[in-house]
């Protein structure tokens, strides 16, 4: 039974309870044991399989994360091991301590393991044409985990959130919280966007930019600065202390005697430092509208605590069991179409579309997950009733296991 060997690997209460109450429904809402994670950067861990093998293609999956210096790939590491482990397969898990070039050593190593499949979130998504080309003379299957890989026909499928959506609920909230349809404004504006080289940063920022180019062109919505393109507010890495740097420099240049009502940032390791930048920097009074994305530790504080005022949450739990499913169903030979999201008995939201991602080579077949606003007010509701987190003694939520 399935349920049976989830539950002997992952070892939670919080997900016992919810697969006996789901029956063989596969969506967790569980943040399980990360225990067994490789702990160190550039380091690989081969996994015990928990069971026999079950895929008729092989049993060793390569996994190959960018870095655990950004926090939610940590718990996306993890869950994908436990869930592969749970099927019986071997795991091999790396991190690259956001280095392109340990990026493509580990894969090489995977590939020299003798890895059955390849689960990948690349570090800068063109940049793995070449090792990727070595796993396609191999047979080796690779599915592009969360970030879509560029400029390579080696990609099986794409499973992610529903990139767009995410930057769109941001730009939403922030015109219902200003009412923008009908206050006169003016409202001050400034966007914080991703790193060039992460395929989705783009799609964050412009789903973001859509939902708020109307009351941009009105002029209800003003840039002081005049960074309004992507390449001006993108931030390299995705660095907490990069995004607080550009922000503190525009805070002194444009904000010493304007009010700023809103810092539209795609993600929490940017609205990090975006948050403290407005904390050291900012002469106004007023509380700055600030977005995020991922439902970090240190985020969901500063939401609890008024200092961040969203984030977009990812249930990355749930995007490990699409990509175990997907990747089973490719090893077992299969070749998975929107009729497996039917098959696999997911109990969270998912899309198949052949029509947004395409990698330069064409399209790649995607399975989207849907992600969910989080604020003050249903953190409890969305975050801790769910399972994914506790609420601590101190009042903050806390992720599970
Ligand atoms: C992920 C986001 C994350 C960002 C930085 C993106 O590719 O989709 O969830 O915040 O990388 O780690």
């Amino acid at each position: 039974m399935r349920a049976k060997k989830l539950l002997a690997v992952m070892l939670s209460a919080v997900l016992a309870f919810s697969l006996v109450a789901c029956g063989e429904d596969k969506g967790t809402t569980d943040n399980a044991s990360t225990d067994n994670a490789a702990t160190e950067e550039s380091s690989s861990d081969s996994g015990e399989t928990a069971d026999a093998p079950a895929a008729a293609g092989g049993n060793k999956v390569g996994i190959a994360m960018p870095t655990k210096s950004l926090e939610r790939w940590n718990r996306d590491g993890s869950y994908l091991e436990e869930q592969f482990k749970s099927k019986g397969y071997e795991v091999s898990l790396t991190y690259s301590d956001n280095k392109i070039d340990q990026q493509v050593k580990d894969i090489e190593g995977l590939i020299a393991d003798n890895v059955n499949l390849l689960v990948v979130a690349a570090i800068d998504g063109e940049s793995l044409s070449q090792v990727l080309a070595q796993a396609k003379e191999q047979g080796i299957p690779v599915i592009s985990y969360d970030r879509l890989i560029m400029n390579t026909d080696a990609i099986s499928y794409y499973v992610s959130f529903d990139n767009y959506t995410v930057g769109k609920l941001q730009g939403e909230f922030v015109r219902d919280q200003l009412d923008l349809d009908n206050a006169a404004g003016p409202f001050n504006i400034e966007f914080t966007a991703g790193d060039p080289a992460d395929n989705n940063a783009g799609f964050f920022f412009n789903g973001a930019k859509d939902a708020l180019q109307k009351y941009l062109d009105e002029g209800k919505l003003v840039v002081q600065s005049g960074q309004t393109e992507f390449d001006q507010v993108a931030t390299q890495q995705w660095d907490t202390s990069k995004a607080l740097t550009r922000f503190q420099n525009i805070l002194g240049s444009n904000y010493a005697d304007k009010q700023l009502d809103v810092a539209l940032c795609s993600n929490d390791s940017t609205a990090l430092g975006v948050t403290q930048a407005i904390e050291s920097d900012y002469n106004g009074s007023n509380q700055v509208i600030v977005t995020g994305q991922d439902g970090d530790e240190a985020n969901l504080q500063n939401i609890v605590d008024g200092k961040q005022t969203m984030t977009v949450y990812k249930a990355v739990a749930n995007e490990a069991v699409a990509t175990l499913d997907l990747g089973d169903a490719i090893l077992q030979g299969k070749t998975p179409d929107e009729n497996l999201i039917k098959e696999a008995g997911w109990s969270f939201e998912c899309a198949y579309d052949t029509s947004s991602y395409d990698n330069g080579t064409g399209i790649i077949p995607s399975y989207l997950l849907v992600p969910t606003v989080v604020t003050k007010d249903n953190i409890q509701s969305e975050l801790v009733d769910t399972g994914y987190y506790t609420m601590g003694d101190d009042g903050y939520p806390h992720p599970v296991g």
